[in-house]
């Protein structure tokens, strides 16, 4: 359960928003709760986690509340969610509320006219909740040090109709580098990691620990929501045993589809839900393997039947796919095209300008390091729908993310993509090509990066300006 502490006057007066987050107010009477204004309070500082299970010492992080993952935030679609937080890390930090549709100053992003929120500082977050889905937190600043000691959060936005299942399970998936004392090893941004495929861990984690089983039971229909909080893994999941249907992608609903080759790939920052059917028998297990590196497969965990009689005798029969956000649709034929050539990294065309710390990448032939003063690399007018295709010309896999507007995956390398998927970050495999489509719906400066950290801190980030 989530620590959802109300603050407002509203709120304490009648108590229902409590309630309404609590569960405890039946369904009807919940859904008639619009338009609520919600308050919770975060902080992010340093703690000790038990990440690598029985026989490890615990490890010193940095968390939201103390905890890892950070609390999963749950709202409601067309609730304002209002966040007041509280920094006691050492360094300035900020949050980022990945995928969510915010005003412009609330994106978490520093820049000259909103500096990160100091060591020992607060700022109140407060935006209205557009989408239903699965979304995440983390820093903005210093991001591949501050995620990987751990700032990492999961945000769920419910919708008002939710679909069917017995259990909503949520896996935040996370990777350490750790030492065999269980402390985080050192190294950050290392050139090394940096010019490669970023700083890839030996320790994944579901919601904060190795865990070695998931308890599950015979007939149940699951909704699992998978995100990926690594700093750089990519991660393919196979559920043996179980045909798993995607429902959405990074929060935004999908036409329900088996993925490619029965595998739920999964980039940083990306995430997926899942509606499985638990079709195995009272007291089978099943591993989850995630093989997305070759020769390097592992069991992510294990799938474990309890006892207990089936739950039904065959999959429930209901619709699983969800009703759409409000997105505004690109207008291809009236579209502007920006395109953005992928650039740099080990036996690609580094920087000219590379020293030992980088840059190591660039983005049309620009790399950026750090966010102050950038340049746009586009601009472009509000309401105008923009194409853009990504061109990675590297040898090496980029997750790229665009802040404050999720787009339609329109193909990949010239054949129209399945289902035109809503995401707000791509995976580009090596030497691929994705063109993308989306309206750029409000006015500001919005980042483009990709969303390997170490990647993203040595060149590979951009700015997208929104003009009025
Ligand atoms: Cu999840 Cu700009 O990041
Ligand atoms: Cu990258």
């Amino acid at each position: 359960m989530p620590p959802l502490l109300p603050l407002t006057r509203r709120t304490l007066l009648t108590g229902s928003a409590l309630l309404a987050g609590s569960g405890l107010l039946p369904r009807a009477a919940r859904a008639a709760v619009v338009g609520e204004r919600r308050a919770v309070r975060l902080s992010a500082g340093p703690a000790r986690a038990s990440l690598a299970g029985a026989g490890f010492p615990d490890t010193a992080v940095w968390a939201y509340d103390g905890r890892i993952p950070g609390p999963e935030l749950r709202f409601r679609q067309g609730d304002t969610a209002r966040i007041a937080f509280a920094n006691a890390l050492p360094e300035a930090t900020t949050i980022h509320w990945h995928g969510l549709r915010v005003p412009n100053a609330m994106d978490g992003v520093p820049g000259p006219s909103l500096p990160p929120v100091p060591a020992g500082g607060r700022f109140d977050y407060e935006f209205p909740l557009k989408d239903a889905g699965t979304f995440w937190y983390h820093p903005h600043v210093n991001s591949g040090v501050q995620v990987a000691h751990g700032l990492t959060g999961a945000f769920v936005v419910e919708e008002r109709e939710p679909i069917r299942v017995d259990r909503d399970l949520l896996w935040l998936l996370g990777d350490w580098r750790l030492t065999k004392e269980a402390e985080l090893a050192g190294g950050f941004g290392h050139p090394m990691d940096a010019t490669h495929a970023g700083r890839i861990g030996n320790t994944v984690t579901i919601n904060g620990a190795v865990r070695d089983r998931v308890s599950v039971r015979a007939g149940e229909r699951v909704r699992l929501r998978l995100i990926n909080a690594a700093n750089a893994r990519v991660f393919a999941l196979d559920f043996q045993g179980h045909a798993p249907r995607v429902i959405a992608l990074d929060g935004q609903p999908v036409t329900p589809h088996t993925p490619p080759d029965g595998k739920v790939v999964l980039g940083p920052g990306q995430r997926a839900d899942l509606v499985i059917d638990m079709e195995g028998r009272p007291g089978e297990g099943f591993d989850v393997v995630d093989g997305f590196y070759p020769r390097m497969a592992y069991r992510l965990t294990r799938l474990t039947y309890g006892d207990e009689a089936p739950l039904r005798d065959s999959p429930l029969d209901a619709p699983i796919a969800l009703a759409a956000n409000p997105l505004p649709e690109p207008d291809l034929a009236g579209a502007v095209r920006q395109d953005v050539v992928l650039d740099g990294g080990m036996h690609g065309a580094m920087p000219k300008t590379a020293g030992p710390r980088g840059p190591f990448w660039a983005l049309n032939g620009v790399a950026a390091m750090g966010h102050h003063h950038l340049e746009p690399l586009i601009t472009v007018k509000r309401g105008q729908t923009q194409v853009t295709a990504f061109v990675n010309e590297t040898g090496w896999w980029h997750p790229m993310h665009l802040h404050g507007f999720p787009f339609r995956v329109l193909s990949r390398n010239g054949r129209p993509a399945e289902h035109r998927e809503w995401r707000d970050t791509v995976l580009l495999g090596p030497r691929e090509t994705a063109e993308i489509a989306f309206v750029a719906e409000e006015a500001g400066d919005w980042m483009l990066h990709c969303h390997v950290l170490e990647h993203q801190e040595t060149g590979m980030m951009a700015v997208l300006r929104v003009t009025a």
